[in-house]
């Protein structure tokens, strides 16, 4: 499909972004893994975390999908306890999804029935060996394509051990599967992290009766003792869809918009930290807990911006929100530099190829490096023919470049928007003919 997108002569209004993808990927998995009802308000209706319920469902796991009364979509978990998932008749198919690929791996290494995980094209050439290989230093029989580094893969797990293991990315999404093993594991696990990786499953297992500890730099997992208890949690907005509207109030020239229960945890807010940095106007206000996250309400306003240097752990902090820091490097007064960001090749799309390749079909001057980008400002850009390679991020920074350059921008594969923000479009629409 594809989606045209003018210049907008300005932006206005206020959006409540999303779900958070991220949490709402966890309260299904573990809330299915809980003893009884969770009940999960705000969660995200995304193809990528539908992923994740058909999975749970071929498991033997209820859920119950509605909109609630306040207009947020709510999902119901009829958990089935720790000992209480069933083998899968088929292969369990995770779509695009990375998050439900690799958390449910680390899953299945824990129970002793017998899984087959695959994906899209696109997550079948995912690197998957970073999960598979600690799953079996703890036990679990493992074998996967291409010498076990690709999907499909199968697993066969339980009697696992726990293992003292240095993860050698800040990827949450490996921490979180070598945790779920953890649970089910007949002794302790230490990891240590490299750098930031969010901390969502620390929490919300902690917030379920799992003992966590985390500190330094280092994480501790005990085995379960006991039953988890039930989530009943509202998920925060998602700071990674609420950023393609920043980027795009701090970029246009005539905009105020203002993002209403954004998730603010310091795992997950570097792309905000970048835009301040930047010089952007982003006033953040009525700061508040929800779900045990920090939130907060965001007004972004027009502003003068200068291109920054990104690298270190800014990096995992701001990993999904890259696209749209280099479309805001555009804008700035000189150069913005993004360093360390070499997990960007093995997204949905390598995503410093697509952001350079595509951002240059803008009239934007982008020269590509093997671990990043320098994105040099102050070019206008103007509408042309673009395509998102199927990456849902890729596609709405797009369609935000398309409101920021000249003319009329065409967005190729724009149907992939549904993977992490099925509202997408409607949205963009009322910010360009709000008042
Ligand atoms: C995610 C972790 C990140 C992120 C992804 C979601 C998660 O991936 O890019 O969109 O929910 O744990 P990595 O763990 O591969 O960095």
């Amino acid at each position: 499909m594809e989606r045209r997108v003018s210049a907008a002569s300005r932006l206005r209004g206020t959006i409540a972004p999303p779900g958070d993808k991220s949490i709402s990927h966890r309260a299904a998995i573990f809330g299915a893994i809980a003893d009884g009802l969770s009940v999960v308000d705000g969660f995200l209706p995304g193809e990528d975390c539908f992923s994740t319920t058909l999975c749970l469902e071929a498991m033997g796991v209820g859920f119950e999908k509605h909109s609630s009364e306040d207009g947020a979509f709510q999902v119901k978990v009829h958990g089935v306890g720790r000992r209480g998932l069933r083998e899968s008749a088929d292969v369990l198919d995770a779509g695009n999804s990375g998050t439900t690929m690799r958390l449910l791996a680390g899953l299945l290494a824990g129970q002793s029935f017998f899984s087959v995980l695959s994906g899209d094209k696109s997550l079948r050439s995912r690197p998957m060996g970073r999960v598979l290989m600690p799953l079996r230093e703890m036990g679990a029989t493992v074998l996967g394509r291409d010498g076990d580094q690709l999907a499909p893969f199968a697993i066969r797990g339980g009697n696992l051990t726990g293992i003292d293991y240095a993860l050698p990315v800040a990827s949450a999404q490996l921490k979180s599967a070598i945790i779920l093993a953890s649970l089910f594991a007949n002794s302790p696990t230490t990891l240590a992290e490299p750098g930031p990786a969010r901390d969502h499953t620390e929490l919300m297992l902690r917030s379920m009766g799992a003992t966590i500890k985390a500190a330094n730099g280092k994480i501790l997992i005990q085995p379960l003792q006991n039953e988890l208890e039930p989530l009943r949690t509202r998920v925060p907005g998602d700071m990674s869809s609420a950023c393609f509207w920043l980027v795009a109030a701090v970029c246009h020239p005539n905009a105020e918009i203002r993002l209403v229960g954004v998730g603010m945890n310091p795992t997950r807010r570097g792309a905000l930290d970048v835009l301040l940095q930047m010089g952007a106007d982003v006033e953040v206000l009525e700061e508040r807990t929800q779900g045990g996250e920090p939130v907060a309400d965001l007004v972004a306003r027009t502003s003068s911006l200068h291109g920054v240097e990104i690298g270190g752990d800014l990096i995992p902090r701001a990993i999904d929100e890259i696209p749209a820091l280099a479309l805001a490097g555009v804008f700035a007064d000189g150069d913005t530099i993004i360093h360390d960001a070499s997990e960007l090749r093995v997204k949905e799309s390598d995503r410093i190829l697509t952001t350079c390749t595509e951002l240059r079909r803008l009239g934007a001057s982008v020269d590509e490096a093997l671990d990043g980008m320098t994105i040099h400002g102050g070019h206008e850009l103007s509408g042309a023919t673009v395509s998102s390679s199927g990456d849902h991020r890729l596609a709405m920074t797009l369609a935000v470049a398309g409101l920021l350059a000249r003319g009329e921008t065409r967005v190729e594969n724009a149907e992939s928007v549904e993977i992490s923000y099925p509202g997408f479009w409607s949205d963009l629409e009322q910010l360009c003919a709000g008042w």
